[in-house]
């Protein structure tokens, strides 16, 4: 289960000033606002771009390379089905078609009630078992039909 919290502006500051002068500090910011508020708020990246002396532009550059990096609220559950290679040439665009087909949303969207989110991840180091999924940070592997529509299923209650 995912968790949001309201938007803190005072608590956002607290983070990004606690990894500013770390080394790599904006992935590690944006990674931290996102574990604090459930999303990285978009009020957010003018903040760290101030902090870090960088462009919103180049924060949202960094924001938008990750996949795991979210800019509102997941639902309940997130499903995560894996896009690369292997799992590809195993039926991987098969089965996010499918999962697709079943929510009724596209990848990278959550259902209108707000109970799942479908998200592509890209390798979940569970290459030899492919097709793989992640639900709620449990992976899943050798997905098939029947197993891809249980774990949506699971995903829905
Ligand atoms: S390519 Fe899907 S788990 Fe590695």
């Amino acid at each position: 289960m995912t968790t949001v919290r309201d938007w803190e502006p005072n608590q956002a500051a607290a983070i990004i000033a606690q990894h500013a002068g770390r080394e790599g500090p904006t992935l590690l910011i944006l990674q931290a606002l996102q574990n604090a508020f459930g999303y990285v708020p978009e009020a957010a990246i003018p903040m760290v771009a101030q902090a870090l002396n960088l462009s919103r532009a180049e924060v949202h550059g960094v924001f938008s390379f990750y996949h795991d990096l979210r800019d509102k609220p997941a639902g309940r559950r997130v499903l995560k089905l894996c896009r690369a290679e292997a799992c590809q040439a195993a039926g991987g665009e098969h089965l996010v078609a499918r999962a697709e087909s079943k929510l009724g949303v596209a990848i990278g969207e959550t259902t209108a009630d707000q109970r799942v989110t479908l998200e592509p991840v890209y390798c979940l180091g569970l290459c030899a078992t492919a097709p793989s999924a992640m639900l709620d940070g449990r992976v899943v592997g050798r997905l098939d039909d029947k197993r891809l529509d249980a774990l949506v299923m699971e995903a829905q209650q």
